[in-house]
């Protein structure tokens, strides 16, 4: 089943499905099936960016693939974790230790990205050089689109795509020689703003001019794809479609619980990051908004203070806690699949979708 239009031939690929996730049997998938895949590198340290690269230079052969890095201009010098860590203010880590005793949740033995890292410029920096001298075919940014970074992308070569919310961050996206535009709406899994997709988009289109812009946050079925054709996008760009793929294989605590969830069982919370992020709604999520509850802190020391609980919650999968960034989409994930066929069925049913508007607009 193909569903082209011309970002397809624009970026070498068959179908204008866009998939980001931290996976890479995800991202091999969805290349082998005529998709775009982009790794979220957001997680990886450089030296990692440069072997998750080759591993997918490797498996997709000629076809294109990209890596996405979050670079937040708030986030500032500071490399030293353990020192931002004990600087934390008291009742924060009074409040950790709490979930953590209540929750029992066991010390993780194996450190992970937060458990050893702060996010630093520096670190961006060489996220970035890492993504730079990869195969990788494109660079896209999300929280924070620096033009020097994106100026850089492009003498590399590199096709770049700005995550956006808004069109004032389009318009700024576009100064800075972007070549896509994601139109990330508030029904997005992730960090996102506060317009919903419906409304985004067609204002997105509307600022862009000859610019391709793709709609993200809340696709789940062909209907939304034919939606955002509709609504002026060249294609779809999807996140938590893949986390209940059988490719993602999340623990089993967590896929059941993605796997029974509706939209109204996500919500925006500080508690992930510090900035605004829709996740499946949790004891995590629910515990953050309890009366007394501390504020979140800002980025990055909300992931400095939750790190090592986080990892110990992820590794011992910990039920009531576990939780995953998850769109509003994840109502049309019920079962377990592989990602050839959440391809299929969604490029059928989008198939389906246009040809019934026909039918109704023929009378
Ligand atoms: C688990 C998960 C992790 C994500 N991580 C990133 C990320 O690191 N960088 C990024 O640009 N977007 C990230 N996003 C947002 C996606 O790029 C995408 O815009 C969003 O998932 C689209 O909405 P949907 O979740 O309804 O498909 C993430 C989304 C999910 C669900």
């Amino acid at each position: 089943m193909t569903v082209t239009s011309p970002i397809c031939k624009k970026m070498g690929i068959e179908n204008p499905i866009f998939g980001l996730a931290h996976n890479i049997d995800v991202m091999v998938a969805i290349g082998k099936v005529g998709g775009y895949p982009v790794f979220g590198a957001a997680r990886s340290m450089p030296e990692e960016i440069a072997e998750e690269a080759r591993i997918m230079k490797e498996e997709l052969g000629d076809h294109p693939f990209g890596i996405d890095l979050m670079l937040p201009t708030s986030v500032g010098e500071e490399t030293d974790r353990a020192a931002s860590l004990k600087a934390l203010p008291r009742e924060h880590k009074e409040f950790i230790c709490k979930l953590a005793d209540k929750y029992k949740v066991p010390k993780a033995t194996k450190p992970t990205f937060f458990s050893s890292q702060i996010r630093s410029q520096q670190l961006f920096e060489e996220q970035l050089a890492a993504t730079l001298e990869s195969g990788a075919h494109s660079f896209a940014s999300a929280v924070g689109m620096p033009a020097e970074m994106i100026r850089k992308a492009k003498e590399y070569g590199k096709i770049t795509f700005s995550l956006i919310g808004s069109p004032r961050h389009a318009e700024k996206a576009i100064e800075a020689g972007v070549d896509v535009l994601v139109a990330q709406g508030y029904d997005a899994g992730g960090h996102t703003g506060p317009i919903g997709t419906f409304s985004l988009i067609p204002q997105i289109v509307d600022v862009a001019g000859d610019i391709p812009v793709l709609a993200a946050g809340g696709v789940g079925h062909g209907r939304h794809v034919a939606a955002s054709f509709a609504l002026g996008a060249q294609g779809v760009w999807l996140g938590t479609a893949w986390l209940t793929s059988r490719e993602h294989a999340l623990s089993e605590a967590l896929t059941n619980k993605l796997l029974k969830a509706g939209s109204l069982d996500t919500k925006i919370s500080y508690s992930h990051s510090g900035k605004p992020c829709r996740l499946i709604k949790t004891a995590w999520s629910e515990e953050w908004d309890t009366p007394g509850a501390p504020k979140p802190l800002s980025m990055p020391y909300q992931q400095v203070l939750t790190a090592d609980i986080i990892a110990g919650i992820n590794e011992h999968e910990i039920e009531p806690l576990i939780y995953e960034a998850t769109g509003q989409s994840i109502a049309w994930f019920n079962e377990m699949h592989t990602v050839a066929e959440i391809m299929e069925r969604l490029l059928t049913e989008t198939d389906g979708a246009l040809a019934n508007m026909n039918r109704l607009l023929a009378g």
